[in-house]
Protein backbone atom coordinates (compact mmCIF):
# COMPACT_ATOMS: atom_id res chain seq x y z
CA UNK A 1 0.00 0.00 0.00
CA UNK A 2 1.24 3.44 -0.74
CA UNK A 3 -0.11 6.41 0.96
CA UNK A 4 -0.36 10.11 0.81
CA UNK A 5 -1.52 12.94 2.72
CA UNK A 6 -2.52 15.96 0.60
CA UNK A 7 -3.00 19.28 2.18
CA UNK A 8 -6.08 21.61 0.51
CA UNK A 9 -7.39 18.56 -1.02
CA UNK A 10 -10.66 19.95 -1.96
CA UNK A 11 -10.61 22.15 -4.71
CA UNK A 12 -7.82 23.78 -7.22
CA UNK A 13 -4.27 22.10 -7.77
CA UNK A 14 -4.80 19.91 -4.51
CA UNK A 15 -8.38 18.10 -6.03
CA UNK A 16 -6.67 17.16 -8.96
CA UNK A 17 -4.00 15.93 -7.14
CA UNK A 18 -6.04 13.57 -4.88
CA UNK A 19 -7.81 12.43 -7.89
CA UNK A 20 -4.61 11.47 -9.76
CA UNK A 21 -2.80 9.94 -6.93
CA UNK A 22 -6.18 8.11 -6.38
CA UNK A 23 -6.33 7.30 -10.14
CA UNK A 24 -2.95 5.82 -9.88
CA UNK A 25 -3.79 3.48 -6.38
CA UNK A 26 -2.63 5.75 -3.72
CA UNK A 27 -4.39 5.56 -0.32
CA UNK A 28 -5.42 9.27 -0.20
CA UNK A 29 -5.90 11.13 3.02
CA UNK A 30 -6.85 15.01 1.72
CA UNK A 31 -6.67 17.43 4.55
CA UNK A 32 -8.75 20.77 3.85
CA UNK A 33 -11.78 22.98 5.79
CA UNK A 34 -14.61 21.36 3.20
CA UNK A 35 -15.26 17.77 2.19
CA UNK A 36 -16.18 17.40 -1.36
CA UNK A 37 -18.65 15.07 -2.13
CA UNK A 38 -17.11 14.48 -5.77
CA UNK A 39 -14.00 12.87 -4.16
CA UNK A 40 -15.40 9.24 -4.21
CA UNK A 41 -13.14 6.51 -2.25
CA UNK A 42 -11.30 9.62 -0.75
CA UNK A 43 -10.45 9.64 3.15
CA UNK A 44 -11.21 13.63 3.31
CA UNK A 45 -10.28 15.07 7.12
CA UNK A 46 -12.21 18.51 7.92
CA UNK A 47 -9.40 20.78 9.57
CA UNK A 48 -8.48 24.03 9.85
CA UNK A 49 -4.88 24.04 8.87
CA UNK A 50 -4.31 27.97 9.92
CA UNK A 51 -5.23 26.64 13.43
CA UNK A 52 -1.90 24.72 14.39
CA UNK A 53 -3.04 22.41 17.28
CA UNK A 54 -5.90 21.01 15.75
CA UNK A 55 -3.53 20.68 12.82
CA UNK A 56 -0.86 19.06 14.77
CA UNK A 57 -3.83 15.92 16.24
CA UNK A 58 -5.00 15.51 13.13
CA UNK A 59 -1.62 14.83 11.64
CA UNK A 60 -0.76 12.67 14.36
CA UNK A 61 -4.12 10.80 14.13
CA UNK A 62 -3.56 9.88 10.18
CA UNK A 63 -0.10 9.18 10.43
CA UNK A 64 -0.55 6.58 13.22
CA UNK A 65 -3.62 4.90 10.99
CA UNK A 66 -1.18 4.94 7.70
CA UNK A 67 1.83 3.51 9.71
CA UNK A 68 -0.87 0.53 11.10
CA UNK A 69 -1.16 -0.41 7.69
CA UNK A 70 2.25 -1.09 6.96
CA UNK A 71 2.90 1.09 3.89
CA UNK A 72 5.55 0.74 1.47
CA UNK A 73 5.67 4.51 0.64
CA UNK A 74 4.59 7.32 2.74
CA UNK A 75 4.43 11.03 0.90
CA UNK A 76 2.97 14.13 2.22
CA UNK A 77 1.96 16.92 -0.22
CA UNK A 78 1.61 20.35 1.52
CA UNK A 79 -0.46 22.05 -0.91
CA UNK A 80 -3.04 24.12 1.06
CA UNK A 81 -1.77 27.60 0.59
CA UNK A 82 -3.81 31.22 0.52
CA UNK A 83 -2.50 34.69 -0.30
CA UNK A 84 -4.06 36.09 2.76
CA UNK A 85 -5.43 39.53 2.10
CA UNK A 86 -3.77 41.38 -1.19
CA UNK A 87 -2.73 44.53 0.27
CA UNK A 88 0.37 46.36 1.04
CA UNK A 89 1.51 45.79 4.29
CA UNK A 90 0.60 48.61 6.53
CA UNK A 91 -3.42 47.50 5.33
CA UNK A 92 -3.35 44.12 6.35
CA UNK A 93 -4.98 43.16 9.80
CA UNK A 94 -2.94 41.44 12.21
CA UNK A 95 -5.08 38.49 11.94
CA UNK A 96 -4.94 38.06 8.53
CA UNK A 97 -1.19 38.17 8.73
CA UNK A 98 -0.97 35.40 11.63
CA UNK A 99 -3.58 33.38 9.42
CA UNK A 100 -2.08 33.41 6.62
CA UNK A 101 1.31 32.72 8.11
CA UNK A 102 -0.11 29.30 9.87
CA UNK A 103 -1.54 28.18 6.62
CA UNK A 104 1.68 28.86 4.52
CA UNK A 105 4.22 28.12 6.75
CA UNK A 106 4.12 27.22 10.34
CA UNK A 107 1.59 24.12 9.71
CA UNK A 108 3.25 23.11 6.77
CA UNK A 109 6.55 23.17 8.65
CA UNK A 110 5.23 21.51 11.52
CA UNK A 111 3.84 18.90 9.42
CA UNK A 112 7.70 18.45 8.00
CA UNK A 113 8.85 17.97 11.51
CA UNK A 114 6.14 15.49 12.49
CA UNK A 115 6.40 13.06 9.83
CA UNK A 116 9.91 13.24 9.87
CA UNK A 117 10.16 12.13 13.49
CA UNK A 118 7.00 9.79 13.10
CA UNK A 119 8.76 8.12 10.52
CA UNK A 120 12.45 8.46 12.23
CA UNK A 121 12.82 3.99 12.06
CA UNK A 122 10.46 3.48 9.18
CA UNK A 123 12.08 1.84 6.33
CA UNK A 124 9.99 2.87 3.26
CA UNK A 125 9.91 5.36 0.59
CA UNK A 126 9.25 8.83 2.82
CA UNK A 127 8.56 11.88 0.36
CA UNK A 128 7.65 15.30 1.03
CA UNK A 129 6.34 17.72 -1.48
CA UNK A 130 5.87 21.43 -0.59
CA UNK A 131 3.98 23.49 -3.24
CA UNK A 132 5.53 26.66 -3.04
CA UNK A 133 5.41 29.48 -5.91
CA UNK A 134 7.95 31.21 -7.87
CA UNK A 135 6.55 34.26 -5.85
CA UNK A 136 9.11 32.88 -3.45
CA UNK A 137 12.10 34.58 -5.66
CA UNK A 138 10.12 37.85 -6.15
CA UNK A 139 9.16 40.92 -4.58
CA UNK A 140 5.56 41.47 -5.87
CA UNK A 141 3.91 44.99 -4.35
CA UNK A 142 0.70 43.92 -1.94
CA UNK A 143 1.88 40.31 -1.59
CA UNK A 144 4.40 40.90 1.43
CA UNK A 145 3.09 37.90 3.44
CA UNK A 146 2.60 35.24 0.51
CA UNK A 147 6.03 35.96 -0.80
CA UNK A 148 7.39 35.75 2.04
CA UNK A 149 5.62 32.58 3.53
CA UNK A 150 7.16 30.88 0.40
CA UNK A 151 10.29 32.25 0.78
CA UNK A 152 10.11 30.34 3.87
CA UNK A 153 8.98 27.53 2.96
CA UNK A 154 11.87 26.93 0.36
CA UNK A 155 14.20 27.20 3.20
CA UNK A 156 13.19 25.06 5.64
CA UNK A 157 13.21 22.40 2.80
CA UNK A 158 16.34 22.88 1.59
CA UNK A 159 17.78 22.66 5.50
CA UNK A 160 15.45 19.58 5.63
CA UNK A 161 17.07 17.37 3.31
CA UNK A 162 20.71 18.61 4.26
CA UNK A 163 19.46 17.46 8.04
CA UNK A 164 18.40 14.18 6.33
CA UNK A 165 21.59 13.74 4.40
CA UNK A 166 23.22 11.40 6.75
CA UNK A 167 20.20 8.93 7.54
CA UNK A 168 19.89 5.69 6.37
CA UNK A 169 16.48 5.99 5.26
CA UNK A 170 16.43 9.97 4.40
CA UNK A 171 13.03 11.54 3.42
CA UNK A 172 13.02 13.12 -0.11
CA UNK A 173 11.80 16.38 0.17
CA UNK A 174 11.21 19.01 -2.55
CA UNK A 175 9.50 22.85 -3.29
CA UNK A 176 7.62 22.50 -6.41
CA UNK A 177 6.92 25.64 -7.94
CA UNK A 178 3.46 24.93 -10.11
CA UNK A 179 3.40 27.95 -12.30
CA UNK A 180 -0.11 30.17 -12.68
CA UNK A 181 -3.15 27.73 -12.16
CA UNK A 182 -6.81 28.16 -13.12
CA UNK A 183 -8.08 28.13 -9.82
CA UNK A 184 -9.92 30.01 -7.36
CA UNK A 185 -6.87 31.78 -6.37
CA UNK A 186 -6.59 33.32 -9.51
CA UNK A 187 -9.65 34.61 -9.40
CA UNK A 188 -9.11 36.44 -6.28
CA UNK A 189 -6.19 37.84 -7.68
CA UNK A 190 -8.52 39.33 -10.65
CA UNK A 191 -10.49 41.43 -7.76
CA UNK A 192 -7.55 43.02 -6.52
CA UNK A 193 -7.59 46.53 -7.28
CA UNK A 194 -4.21 48.49 -8.25
CA UNK A 195 -3.65 50.04 -5.11
CA UNK A 196 -4.14 46.75 -3.37
CA UNK A 197 -1.77 45.15 -5.83
CA UNK A 198 -0.09 46.83 -8.65
CA UNK A 199 0.45 43.49 -11.15
CA UNK A 200 -3.44 42.76 -11.29
CA UNK A 201 -3.51 43.51 -14.91
CA UNK A 202 -0.89 40.88 -15.75
CA UNK A 203 -2.98 38.41 -14.16
CA UNK A 204 -6.32 39.73 -16.23
CA UNK A 205 -4.44 39.63 -19.55
CA UNK A 206 -3.40 36.11 -18.98
CA UNK A 207 -6.54 34.91 -18.12
CA UNK A 208 -7.85 36.17 -21.48
CA UNK A 209 -5.47 34.94 -23.11
CA UNK A 210 -6.01 31.52 -21.89
CA UNK A 211 -2.09 31.46 -20.63
CA UNK A 212 -3.33 29.46 -17.13
CA UNK A 213 -2.55 26.06 -16.73
CA UNK A 214 -5.41 23.71 -15.75
CA UNK A 215 -5.27 22.00 -12.32
CA UNK A 216 -5.36 19.01 -13.73
CA UNK A 217 -2.32 19.63 -16.28
CA UNK A 218 -0.53 20.95 -13.43
CA UNK A 219 -1.16 17.74 -11.23
CA UNK A 220 0.14 15.30 -13.90
CA UNK A 221 3.23 17.59 -13.62
CA UNK A 222 4.14 17.53 -9.97
CA UNK A 223 2.98 13.52 -10.34
CA UNK A 224 6.18 13.45 -12.77
CA UNK A 225 8.87 15.40 -10.18
CA UNK A 226 7.03 13.18 -7.41
CA UNK A 227 8.56 10.20 -9.60
CA UNK A 228 11.85 11.32 -11.10
CA UNK A 229 14.32 9.78 -9.11
CA UNK A 230 17.12 11.94 -10.77
CA UNK A 231 15.67 14.70 -8.52
CA UNK A 232 18.43 15.61 -5.70
CA UNK A 233 16.93 15.89 -2.19
CA UNK A 234 15.67 19.52 -1.45
CA UNK A 235 15.46 20.82 -4.97
CA UNK A 236 13.25 24.21 -5.42
CA UNK A 237 11.69 22.36 -8.97
CA UNK A 238 9.19 24.25 -11.70
CA UNK A 239 6.72 22.41 -13.26
CA UNK A 240 7.71 24.78 -16.30
CA UNK A 241 11.01 22.91 -16.39
CA UNK A 242 9.44 19.49 -16.54
CA UNK A 243 7.05 20.00 -19.42
N1 LIG B 1 -3.16 29.10 -8.54
C1 LIG B 1 -1.95 29.55 -8.86
O1 LIG B 1 -1.76 30.23 -9.89
C2 LIG B 1 -0.77 29.24 -7.98
C3 LIG B 1 0.48 29.75 -8.35
C4 LIG B 1 1.58 29.47 -7.56
C5 LIG B 1 1.44 28.69 -6.42
N2 LIG B 1 0.22 28.21 -6.07
C6 LIG B 1 0.12 27.39 -4.85
O2 LIG B 1 -0.56 26.19 -5.13
C7 LIG B 1 -1.27 25.74 -3.97
C8 LIG B 1 -2.73 25.44 -4.35
O3 LIG B 1 -3.31 26.64 -4.84
P1 LIG B 1 -4.71 26.68 -5.59
O4 LIG B 1 -4.57 27.69 -6.66
O5 LIG B 1 -5.18 25.30 -5.90
O6 LIG B 1 -5.61 27.32 -4.43
P2 LIG B 1 -7.20 27.24 -4.19
O7 LIG B 1 -7.93 26.91 -5.42
O8 LIG B 1 -7.52 28.50 -3.47
O9 LIG B 1 -7.33 25.99 -3.18
C9 LIG B 1 -6.73 26.06 -1.92
C10 LIG B 1 -6.91 24.76 -1.18
O10 LIG B 1 -6.40 24.96 0.15
C11 LIG B 1 -7.43 24.69 1.09
N3 LIG B 1 -7.38 25.63 2.20
C12 LIG B 1 -7.38 27.00 2.16
N4 LIG B 1 -7.39 27.49 3.39
C13 LIG B 1 -7.41 26.42 4.24
C14 LIG B 1 -7.46 26.29 5.65
N5 LIG B 1 -7.47 27.36 6.46
N6 LIG B 1 -7.47 25.04 6.19
C15 LIG B 1 -7.46 23.96 5.38
N7 LIG B 1 -7.41 24.02 4.04
C16 LIG B 1 -7.39 25.25 3.49
C17 LIG B 1 -8.74 24.88 0.34
O11 LIG B 1 -9.75 24.06 0.90
P3 LIG B 1 -10.95 24.59 1.83
O12 LIG B 1 -11.36 25.93 1.32
O13 LIG B 1 -11.96 23.51 1.68
O14 LIG B 1 -10.38 24.63 3.20
C18 LIG B 1 -8.37 24.35 -1.04
O15 LIG B 1 -8.50 22.97 -1.08
C19 LIG B 1 -1.12 26.85 -2.93
O16 LIG B 1 -0.12 26.53 -2.00
C20 LIG B 1 -0.70 28.06 -3.76
O17 LIG B 1 0.07 28.98 -3.01
C21 LIG B 1 -0.88 28.47 -6.82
Amino acid sequence: MKAIIITGGSKGLGKSLVTLYNTEGYKVYSLARTINSELKDVNQISVDLSNVSDSQLVLNKVMDEILNQNPSSITLINNAGTLGKMDTLQEIPSENIETTVSLNYTTPMIFCSIFSKKLENYKGVKKIRNISSGAANGAYHGWSVYCSTKSAMDSFTKVLAIEQENNLSPIHVLSIYPGVIDTEMQAEIRKSTQEQFSNVERFIEMKKNNDLSTPEQIANLVYKIDHDVSIKNGEITDVRDFY
